[in-house]
């Protein structure tokens, strides 16, 4: 370990990168000066403050390290993330929860570094530790090192968070992640349902109980590129609906009633910003004497009003059967859900799953609007999507060049995204320059809503006398939009 200023815990670390500790403000303006082209500052905690400046600096010492940071990432000790390291609990939960969120947290390090252009970068903290942590992690997944390797790099290295239980888990954590993914290593799924079934596929059924059977079909929209999916219990005839876009909710409701199916939900994969969803014509299309139709889903977390909010992980059914889960997938908004329509009877051939606008065959969704965030995205489809077994089928909500769906084993080969490092697919995001959607302004709104204010249509027409139908007929329509945009990003 080189010390190399009158600060103790200044480091260097490789050619790219050093680490310090508390450090004045003369000091780092000098490194600064002299070698240190940008300094990331992992400050105490969201504010952004002067914490880890040396004590003894005085109101001007302060001001001239606060002048010297390029970014700042609160990396809090307190945070549960690091207080409450999970390494060893057998609560499958918990660890998933415990991975994923250390992993988001590495990809917002990691977009704090995309920001940074020019090297060599200084990482700061109040002992040196986190710094040591953040760049002993960056550069072993750089390098394509295991966690075991990075720890013993940093024990010859001489660097202090090893000694720290919190710190060091975060790290192995991290890197471990991104090591089984160079190494294609299946990395189980962090929904312990999806895992367990993943592990128990009877097919056939050791029961003898004849297993279920489903209909499923593909519909399409030309206008916005949208596919629509209907998923049928052959049995019962109960069947969901997901992503019908309102301008063709009638020909969806035809279908629905010629197959004699009861429609039980229509879930939203998310906000969407270039349609209307179907889901509150379709509930008017649909309700009958007996029923007051399907209901409208999608993720509580977006915020959407709709009768069934979706949590992480919530299951659905039909005919008795547990056949889809809702897996949190955000990250091109931040309400994004995917759905994984699996049986444990069913061949992994024949599960799918519905990821919205987080996973386009060969592509992914925009992260630029909606709480976008394309470190959250990159997580979110190589933890939740990715990690499915690789013959499971992936259906998009879009697609621009006429495919209409994929499997996890060629997205891992041939996704030009999320083939990338994670510094790379931030940096490729954040420079994708796409207009925005044509009907943004329209659909957002009424998607908030789940399209209901043609429920609310009817009823005023109703309460007039009209028929449900007359007023399906009348209810608001979009005005007419350019073609949309032949990206793959999605919208
Ligand atoms: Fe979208």
């Amino acid at each position: 370990m080189t010390t190399a200023s009158a600060a103790a815990t200044f480091a260097v670390f490789n050619e790219s990168y050093a680490i310090a500790g508390a450090i004045s403000g003369a000091e780092l303006a000098s490194l600064k000066a002299s070698t240190y082209q940008s300094i990331l500052y992992l400050c105490p905690d969201a504010d952004g403050d002067t914490g880890c400046a040396n004590a003894a600096d005085d109101e001007e010492g302060k001001a001239l390290f606060t002048a010297q940071i390029t970014a700042h990432v609160a990396f809090n000790m307190k945070d549960p993330l690091f207080s409450s390291p999970l390494p060893s609990s057998d609560d499958a939960v918990a660890k998933a929860a415990h991975l994923r969120a250390s992993i988001g947290f590495y990809a917002e390090l990691d977009a704090a570094f995309a920001s940074m252009t020019t090297q060599p970068v200084l990482v700061m903290c109040k002992s040196n530790r986190r710094a040591g942590a953040v760049v002993a992690a960056r550069e072993a997944i750089r390098r394509g090192l295991s966690a075991a390797e990075m720890m013993q790099d940093s024990t010859d290295r001489g660097l202090t968070f090893i000694g720290t239980p919190a710190h060091a888990a975060w790290a192995s954590a991290c890197v471990d992640f991104f090591y089984n993914l160079s190494h294609r290593q299946h990395y189980p799924h962090p929904c312990p349902a999806v895992a367990a079934a993943i592990a128990d596929v009877q097919t056939p059924p050791s029961s003898s109980s004849a297993p279920p059977r489903f209909l499923f079909r593909q519909l399409f929209d030309k206008e916005s590129s949208t596919y629509t999916y209907l998923i049928v219990e052959s049995a019962s005839r109960e069947g969901l609906l997901i992503d019908p876009v309102i301008e063709l909710a009638q020909r969806d409701a035809a279908l629905v009633k010629e197959l004699g199916v009861t429609l039980k939900y229509i879930l939203n994969t998310h906000v969407h910003a270039d349609h209307v969803t179907g889901s509150g014509l379709l509930k008017i299309l649909l309700a009958d004497a007996s029923s007051s139709g399907p209901l409208s889903c999608i993720a509580a977390v977006s915020g959407a009003a709709c009768d069934l909010p979706l949590e992480p992980y919530q299951t659905l059914s039909l005919g008795g059967h547990q056949v889809l889960t809702c897996l949190p997938t955000p990250g091109h908004t931040q309400g994004c859900m995917s759905f994984l329509f699996y049986h444990k009877h069913l061949p992994l051939e024949e599960w799918k799953c519905f990821t919205g606008d987080a996973l386009l065959i060969r592509g992914c969704g925009r992260t630029d609007f909606q709480g976008g965030s394309s470190s959250s995205l990159y997580v979110s489809a190589h933890t939740q999507i990715l990690s499915l077994p690789e013959s499971v089928a992936l259906y998009p909500a879009h697609d621009y060049k006429g495919n209409t769906s994929t499997t996890v084993a060629e997205e891992l080969q041939y996704n030009p995204r999320f083939g990338k490092n994670l510094g790379s697919y931030i940096h490729l995001m954040a420079n994708l320059n796409l207009p925005p959607p044509a009907k943004l302004a329209l659909a957002l709104p009424r998607n908030m809503n789940c399209g209901a204010e043609v429920i609310e249509a009817a009823s005023s027409d109703s309460a007039g006398g009209s028929s449900s139908s007359s007023a399906a007929a009348s209810a608001p329509t979009p005005p007419v939009a350019s073609p949309a945009s032949s990206s793959s990003s999605g919208s």
